[in-house]
C-alpha cells in the first residue's frame, strides 16, 4: 500500500489500475482513522478493485475559531490501520498540493438549499469548503463508487446533491454509523473529551433514541418533544447547537404524514462540538 503526495503520481498510479481493468473506490477523509472509517473502506473493498483513501484536513471547511490547527493529524498510524483494512492506495496531499494558488480565489462548489440550516447555519461556508474538496478529490480520483458516513447526515446529503446536479460520474453510497459499546459516534474529535466529558456524552444518541420511540408510539407534537429532548441534554451538561426532525430524503422539516425521518442535533460538551443523528420510520 503506497502512501502518495502529488496529484500527478496519483492519477499515474490509478492510470495503471484503470488499464488493468479496475474498478476504483474512494474513501474521503480527514485522516485521524477510527473503526468508523475502516467500515467505509471496508464497504469500498467490496463493491470495487481499488481502493483509494484520501487524507486531507481541508482549511477551506474550517471556520474562523475552529480547530484547524488541532485536528489531530496522525499518518503513520491511519496507513497501518488503512493497511489492515485493504487499502491499496493512500492519497495525503498537502494544502500547497490542493490549493496551489492559495484558497481565497479558488472555484467554489456550493449546493443551495440542503446547505442550510442544522450544521449550515452554525458554520458559515462550512459545506461550500467540503463541497469544493470533495468535487476536486472526486475528479483528482475520478472513482466509479465513493463511500460516506451517515454520521454526517447533512453532508452526505449535500454530497449527493451535488453528484447529481453537476451529473459526475460516481455513485454516492452512505454507511451506517459506527459506535462505542454505550452509543456515542465515533468521531476523530472524541479525543478532544475528557474522561468526565466521556462518561456524559452518549446521553446525546440515548436523547436522539428516546425522542425516535416517543414518535414511533404516536406522539405527533414534535415541538414539545424537541423542547424536551434539549432540557434533557442541557440537565446532563449539553448545550444543544441544534436539534431538529426532518424528512430523511430531503431534508425538509417533517409533518404528521412523513415516513422516513432522520432526527439530528449537534451538541456543545465544554468545547467539543458533537453531532449525531438516527433515521427511523414514523409508522
Ligand atoms: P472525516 O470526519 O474524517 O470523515 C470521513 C468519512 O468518515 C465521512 O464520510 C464521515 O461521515 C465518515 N465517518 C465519520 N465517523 C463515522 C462513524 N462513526 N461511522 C461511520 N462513518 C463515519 O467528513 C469528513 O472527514 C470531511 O468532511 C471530508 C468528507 C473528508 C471532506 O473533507
Amino acid at each position: 500500500m503506497n502512501t502518495l503526495h502529488t496529484i500527478a503520481q496519483l492519477r499515474a498510479a490509478l492510470n495503471r489500475a484503470r488499464q488493468d481493468g479496475k474498478r476504483i473506490g474512494l474513501v474521503p477523509t480527514m485522516g485521524n482513522l477510527h473503526a468508523g472509517h475502516v467500515t467505509l473502506v471496508a464497504k469500498a473493498r467490496q463493491r470495487t478493485d481499488f481502493v483509494v483513501v484520501s487524507i486531507f484536513v481541508n482549511p477551506l471547511q474550517f471556520g474562523v475559531g475552529e480547530d484547524l490547527d488541532s485536528y489531530p493529524r496522525t499518518l503513520e498510524e491511519d496507513q497501518r490501520k488503512l493497511l489492515d483494512a485493504g487499502a491499496d492506495l493512500v492519497f495525503a496531499p498537502n494544502v500547497k498540493e490542493m490549493y496551489p494558488e492559495g484558497m481565497a480565489g479558488h472555484t467554489r462548489i456550493s449546493v443551495p438549499v440542503v446547505s442550510e440550516g442544522l450544521c449550515g447555519a452554525s458554520r458559515p461556508g462550512h459545506f461550500e469548503g467540503v463541497a469544493t474538496v470533495v468535487c476536486k478529490l472526486l475528479n483528482i480520483v475520478q472513482p466509479d463508487l465513493a463511500v460516506f458516513g451517515q454520521k454526517d447526515f447533512q453532508q452526505l446529503a449535500v454530497i449527493r446533491k451535488m453528484a447529481h446536479d453537476l451529473c459526475l460520474p460516481v455513485q454516492v453510497m452512505g454507511e451506517p454509523t459506527v459506535r462505542a459499546d454505550d452509543g456515542l459516534a465515533l468521531s476523530s474529535r472524541n479525543g478532544y473529551l475528557s474522561e468526565e466529558e466521556r462518561k456524559i456524552a452518549p446521553v446525546l444518541f440515548q436523547t436522539l433514541q428516546d425522542t425516535a420511540k416517543a414518535i414511533q408510539a404516536g406522539e405527533r407534537d414534535y415541538p414539545a418533544l424537541i423542547e424536551c429532548a434539549r432540557q434533557r441534554l442541557a440537565d446532563a451538561g449539553l448545550r444543544a447547537d441544534y436539534l431538529d426532525l426532518r424528512d430523511a430524503l430531503t431534508l425538509d422539516p417533517v409533518n404528521t404524514g412523513t415516513r422516513d425521518m432522520v432526527i439530528l442535533a449537534a451538541a456543545y460538551l465544554g468545547k467539543t462540538r458533537l453531532i449525531d443523528n438516527l433515521l427511523f420510520q414514523q409508522d
